[in-house]
């Protein structure tokens, strides 16, 4: 029959092809489609239709508690859950190879292990290879219960025995593997099913679970997008193995509040805590140089302080280069454009290269303002005033729009010693409520970006 044949599954997006080609018609992916045997289908009554149980539908007023949480003790993590691991829910723990997921998990896992039973299920490294790192961790004598497996058979009966862990953590979901299945592991069938195995495991004995998944934000590897829909949190660990420091961002959140950032710093000694990130992000920033400009921004609702800088350096010729890290290319053009036809600034003869300091990337248009600063003080060569912070979204026109949470934003300025800030002129009426400005601070409010240069 043709649906017991072989099918191509693209691995990226997860989508059913009957036969291979080379790029994937639901995602537009190239050369993701791999040979995966059929899914075996539900047997039994079960699959007759008109075998279910009677549904009793409730209100929507009842006695639901807040969900209890397990807090891991570091408090960064913990914020970005939303207050801890849920019991019986599953989160997802993505992130390039390197960048610390396993570590993280191990210091974490371990922290909960003081208090309740908490189990790490390693498929990637050897029980001697997790030790080696708990021993540098200084870990070692914690009461963490350590496997090394990648049978989902053998994970599951043996979770299934587990009469109170409240935490498991599978490292990682692409090594493991349910031999009813023909594909290899980390394959979308793998994964999906291995994945909803456990899952199911998690709801049934109320653990919570954590995933950790091989996956960057673009989906290069096996199944992100899949588990996403799984699981009831994602969180990305990211960075720049370049830089020490490490940043925890949940993309989706079932219990908790999305785009909340954590900030660790990778030691010799493990991920530690960075409470205070705008003192890290700035550490580095030297006065008086053009260029540079400090962005007044806010992660998730936390305010943070980064350095934009600048450079521009004449043009060998050909069309000029555009080199951003950190933010977004197309709003860099923009910007270069507004400022070009509403401030007579030209800058087209110019190779222009923008950098976030620290290695930070910045989604928000509110960083218009700050870039705009860092590229002005650039072509004039005038360095910004060291003691100002700029926030502001730029339109088409050149007007200055207001941004979310302003008093925020100037309370971190201010809680690091800056005396000044640059930000929208307040509307002289509707619903332009004028910032309480902390004491500190002298505020000069701008509505179009001429007024900067
Ligand atoms: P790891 O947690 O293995 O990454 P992942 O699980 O995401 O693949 O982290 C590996 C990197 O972290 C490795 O390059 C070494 C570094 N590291 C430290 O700098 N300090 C430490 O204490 C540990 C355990 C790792
Ligand atoms: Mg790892």
């Amino acid at each position: 029959m043709a649906k017991d044949r072989s099918r191509y599954v693209c691995q990226a997006c997860g989508a059913p092809h009957p036969k291979w080609q080379g790029r994937c018609d639901a995602c537009g992916e190239w050369n993701t489609l791999a040979e995966e045997a059929p899914e075996p289908r539900p047997a039994g009554p079960a699959a007759k239709a008109g075998a279910g149980r009677r549904l009793e539908f409730v209100g929507l007023k009842g006695r639901s508690a807040p969900p209890a949480r397990i807090a891991t003790g570091l408090a960064e993590l913990d914020r970005v859950l939303g207050g801890g691991f849920v019991p019986g829910s599953a989160v997802l723990v993505g992130g390039d190879p390197g960048i610390g997921k396993s570590t993280i998990l191990l210091q974490a896992a371990a922290r909960v292990a003081a208090g309740r039973r908490a189990l790490y299920v390693s498929g990637e490294e050897a029980v001697e290879q997790v030790r080696l790192r708990a021993l540098r961790l200084g870990l070692a004598d914690s009461p963490l219960g350590l496997a090394c497996a990648t049978s989902l058979r053998d994970i599951a009966a043996s979770l299934a025995q587990e009469r109170d862990a409240a935490l498991v953590v599978m490292d990682s979901i692409q090594t493991v593997w349910l031999d009813s299945l023909d594909s290899a592991p980390g394959t979308v069938s793998q994964v999906r099913a291995c994945a909803a195995e456990l899952i199911r495991l998690a709801k049934a004995r109320g653990f919570a679970l954590v995933l950790v998944g091989h996956v960057t934000k673009e989906g290069t590897l096996a199944g992100p997008r899949v588990l996403e829909h799984m699981v009831d949190a994602t969180l990305y660990f990211e960075g720049d193995r370049g830089h020490q420091f490490r940043i925890l961002r949940a993309v989706k959140n079932r219990f908790g509040a999305t785009d909340e950032i954590g900030v660790f710093e990778m030691t010799e000694r493990g991920l530690v805590e960075v409470p205070n990130p705008s003192a890290l992000f700035l550490a580095e920033r030297r006065g008086n140089v053009s260029g540079s400009a400090v962005f007044a921004g806010l992660e998730g609702t936390r305010p943070v302080l980064v350095e934009v800088q600048a450079l521009l350096s004449p043009s060998a010729g050909g069309s000029p280069r555009r080199s951003v890290v950190g933010w977004d290319s197309g709003r860099l053009a923009m910007l270069l454009a507004v400022l070009e036809a509403r401030c007579g600034l030209s800058l087209g003869q110019n190779d222009v290269y923008l950098n976030i300091a620290g290695g930070l990337r910045i989604a928000e248009p509110a960083a218009d303002l700050a870039v705009a600063a860092a590229l002005v003080s650039a072509a004039t060569d005038r360095p910004t005033d060291p003691g100002m912070v700029y926030f502001g979204e730029v339109g088409l026109s050149g007007e200055v729009r207001q941004v979310a949470q302003a008093e925020a934003r100037l309370r971190e300025a201010e809680k690091l010693g800056f005396a000044a800030a640059t930000l929208p002129r307040r509307l002289a009426r509707g619903g332009g409520r004028a910032p309480a400005a902390p004491a500190g601070l002298t505020l000069h409010e701008i509505g179009h970006i001429a007024d900067l240069v």
